[in-house]
């Protein structure tokens, strides 16, 4: 590491200064030429991001840079009241690989971590799936050069839909059985959801609901909207209401960025407990792929991602002609042990 660079220098990376966010801008897009399979990043969506941080979340911004130039950027979320800092970014400019620069991204980070109080560092890496594509082993051995290990928090195993390869709505939309109706909506939550969305999303259908804990305005499900629409994302939800209670049984959620006409992201599906085992997983996504189509022609890609041991999800893909690419594999490590 002889050539680690001497004038490194972190700055805040706030959005109002222009002209650093140009250039993380152009880090993020020269990354994404070389790294795992994504949807480009989106401006409208980053530039975004530095103003509308995700619900009960601080983000903790920051760039190096040398010779006046961004070489490199951080990124911890903060949860609120949790033990841990989670790096959702820390990238170094493709050129000036192995110089010591991710490792001074890292002291860095375990540095903030410490003054935000918090006692562990968390990352995601990118790893290959068994006899899928070969990722690049680089992000996991440094990873473990920093003293991270692998977590026991099962990986996320993540999938691709190629519309121009496989049409899950070839054959319709499947009849939604007695008993329950469709609703559809777009980015906002209506105020008869959104405590019900709310509490499906943060109890994945199955634990007991804490009604007391949410109210519509401050809403989990209005916070994230507020971040989404803040990201100039749009998004396109279909739910389920049992008809005999008027609950709202399970949703789905599909957004895009503004600037990817071609991608979509499937998010969150849930269905809760009570009403599993009608189909309604299935219903749901092609109801609501049919409703994005119908808005947003152009899509032809969609990517989502599901806990390895989340068996009936990543079965409702596979038999929506998603297919596994990768693995997101959790890493952690104290941030009390020597960087
Ligand atoms: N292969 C094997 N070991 C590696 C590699 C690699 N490609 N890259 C780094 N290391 C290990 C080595 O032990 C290295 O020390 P050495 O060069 O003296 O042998 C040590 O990590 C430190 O390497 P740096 O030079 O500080 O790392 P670099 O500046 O190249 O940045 C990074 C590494 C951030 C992973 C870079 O490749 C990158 O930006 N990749 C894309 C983004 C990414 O995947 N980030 C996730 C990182 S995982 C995490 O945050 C915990």
């Amino acid at each position: 590491m002889s050539d680690t660079p001497s004038d490194l220098e972190f700055v805040p990376l706030a959005a109002d200064d222009d002209e650093t966010v140009g250039q993380w801008l152009s880090l993020l897009a020269d990354a994404a030429e070389s790294g795992p399979r994504a949807a480009p990043p989106c401006t409208a969506d980053m530039t975004g991001s530095l103003r509308f941080a995700p619900p009960a979340t601080a983000l903790d911004d920051w760039v190096v840079r040398s010779g006046g130039r961004v070489v490199g950027a951080l990124r911890l979320a903060l949860p609120d009241g949790a033990p841990s800092a989670r790096v959702d970014q820390l990238l170094v400019h493709p050129g000036l690989h192995r110089r010591g620069i991710g490792r001074a991204l890292h002291d860095h980070a375990l540095r903030r971590a410490r003054e935000h109080g918090r006692s562990t560092l968390s990352a995601t890496v990118v790893e290959s799936l068994p006899g899928g594509p070969p990722q690049d082993p680089g992000p996991a051995a440094f990873a473990a050069a920093m003293g991270a290990a692998r977590s026991d928090i099962p990986a996320g195993v993540h999938q691709w839909l190629d519309l121009d390869r496989h049409d899950p709505l070839a054959g319709g939309v499947p009849a939604t059985p007695a008993g329950y109706s469709l609703v559809t909506w777009g980015t906002v939550t209506p105020d008869e959801y959104a405590v019900q969305v709310s509490e499906l999303e943060l109890s994945l259908g199955d634990a007991p609901v804490d009604r007391a804990a949410q109210e519509v305005r401050t809403s989990y499900a209005r916070q994230f909207e507020t971040m989404r629409q803040g990201r100039g994302r749009r998004a396109y939800h279909t739910g389920v209401v049992h008809d005999g209670s008027g609950r709202l049984a399970g949703y789905t959620s599909v957004s895009k960025t503004t600037g990817n006409p071609a991608y979509a992201l499937q998010g969150m599906t849930v269905v809760h407990r009570e009403h599993r085992g009608h189909r309604l997983g299935m219903l749901l996504k092609l109801a609501n792929l049919e409703y994005v189509l119908r808005h947003e022609p152009a899509v032809r890609l969609l990517d989502t991602a599901n806990a390895e041991d989340n068996q009936p999800m990543i079965a409702v893909n596979a038999a929506m002609g998603f297919e596994p690419y990768d693995r997101w594999v959790f890493w952690t490590r104290s941030v009390d042990l020597p960087g």
